[in-house]
């Protein structure tokens, strides 16, 4: 629900989340986590963004690039997403909470908000940073058009080391035919608009 209502003030789709969530959940299928686990991580996932809605308008929608003062206020969605999703001590809040604060942390120490690196960012976010770039690509925004996809390919390789986790992008580009199914039945779900309890499970 959460997800859901982080969409409406974003230039995102609706479907966007639902999209990488499902990506999250095969790549940490992948990687050999718990049916359990996985299944959390994929309702976590959807709420990486959730503190987006306390970023203004003006800054969350300007058009243009982001001057360096906007691009500050667009970072600390990461840990406003953290302060509302951890008020919560359930497991599957405790889980959103990491992700909302560390999705955007990168192997190399060069991401935001506290520049961790490697396996002091948790795998939760390792993931979900993976499977969050690959669907940013691969869907069409107000300001660009979808990557084909050997170009996303080719950018997420050059990305191991720097970005994402080597070893976590080479289990993702071992699951890409599963990733690519899930691609086209989240395509067909926001072509016909279906609701989002048509999530289809693998
Ligand atoms: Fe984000
Ligand atoms: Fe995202």
């Amino acid at each position: 629900m959460l997800g859901e209502a982080g969409h409406y003030n974003d230039n995102d789709t609706g479907v966007h989340i639902w999209r990488m969530a499902a990506y999250s959940r095969a790549l940490a299928k992948k990687l050999g986590w718990s049916g359990q686990q996985y299944e959390l991580l994929e309702m976590a996932a959807a709420m990486h963004d959730t503190g987006k809605i306390g970023i203004p308008d003006k800054v969350l929608r300007k058009p243009g690039k982001l001057d360096a003062d906007e691009w500050r206020i667009m970072q600390t969605h990461t840990q406003i997403g953290y302060d509302i999703l951890s008020k919560s001590d359930a497991p599957l809040f405790k889980l959103a909470a990491e992700i909302a604060l560390n999705h955007h942390e990168k192997w190399d120490g060069g991401g935001y908000p506290n520049g961790l690196e490697r396996e002091n960012i948790p795998e939760s976010a390792r993931i979900v940073a993976i499977a969050d770039v690959f669907d940013a690509l691969a869907m069409n925004r107000p300001y660009k058009d979808a990557w084909p996809l050997e170009n996303i390919l080719d950018y997420m390789n050059e990305s191991a080391g720097h970005h994402f986790d080597p070893q976590i992008l080479n289990a993702f580009m071992s699951v890409l035919p599963d990733i690519l199914t899930l691609k086209t039945q989240w395509n067909l779900c926001e072509i016909n608009d279906q609701a989002v309890n048509m999530i289809p499970q693998s």
